[in-house]
């Protein structure tokens, strides 16, 4: 059914959007206190929009609003790690456990594994758009600069082949965006600056590592990749996101995205 036929439902049954809207309503009264969401999750919904903190009381009398954890939500250790947030956030991890296995088979560096085990971060925990500079942000005050360069610069990479890296224009893009996609300006740029870059190859070879095709039966395991973690990412003592680095509260927000402030 598309969005206007909904829309227009006038047989007196409710919509699916209004069913939605009602198991919402209700799952959140089950709660103790009042969960939001932010702005950018009703935008995914192709809505620009918000209540406001005195409407949302009024509907849920006697409720304060949720300034901690979301308890529908995995719980996570007092000081987290990243390899909690692996285990606890992250909504898909065989694509990134399959890149670094590959790097790792294929005898590249342990920066070069760690920004393969990191590049998509950003997809499966936080923002698809411009995934490889939030994912870089991210990680950045925790990992040696090759590392996260690397990440921010495979966004633009991935879309320009080399073939003397042995990388060519994934067919899965054609079949995800259409065979006129063209990356936009800004892009370009990125590509152009990052061509010429010490690091460039790190980033190449996160192309080069990028399972498209996923092996649903592919053997992998985050527990090969603890060391390299350890050696590689600097674990903040309070917790990752508890910590007053740069990005600590992109982190934080990952801990709690339903926090009212
Ligand atoms: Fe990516
Ligand atoms: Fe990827």
């Amino acid at each position: 059914m598309s969005g206007l036929a909904q829309a227009q439902h006038t047989d007196g049954q409710p919509t699916l959007s209004e069913r939605a809207d009602a198991l919402e309503e209700h799952m959140m009264h089950e709660l103790e206190h009042i969960v939001t969401k932010s702005v950018l999750f009703g935008m995914a919904d192709g809505k620009v929009e918000m209540e406001s903190g005195p409407a949302l009381m009024a509907k849920n009398p006697g409720k304060y609003m949720l300034m901690g954890e979301d308890p529908r939500l995995p719980k996570m250790p007092d000081k987290p790690t990243l390899i909690d947030y692996f285990r606890c956030r992250f909504a898909s991890t065989s694509h990134l456990l399959q890149s670094a296995t590959h790097a790792l088979k294929g005898g590249h560096s342990e920066k070069v594994v760690l920004a393969c085990l990191l590049h998509d971060i950003a997809v499966v925990s936080f923002i698809r758009c411009d995934h490889g500079y939030w994912g870089a942000q991210m990680i950045e005050p925790y990992v040696d600069e090759e590392v996260s360069w690397a990440i921010r610069a495979h966004q633009a990479l991935r879309f320009f082949p080399d073939e003397s890296a042995g990388y060519a224009y994934p067919d899965m893009y054609v079949k995800l965006f259409g065979p006129d996609y063209q990356p936009e300006p800004y892009i370009v740029e990125e590509y152009k600056r990052a061509r010429n870059h010490k690091h460039y190859m790190t980033s190449r070879l996160i192309c080069v590592n990028d399972i498209y095709s996923f092996d649903p039966n592919a053997k992998v395991n985050l527990d090969d990749f603890v060391d390299i973690i350890g050696r590689n990412f600097k674990q903040p003592k309070e917790g990752l996101g508890l910590d007053s680095s740069p990005s600590a509260h992109m982190w934080r927000t990952m801990l709690w995205p339903s926090r009212f402030l």
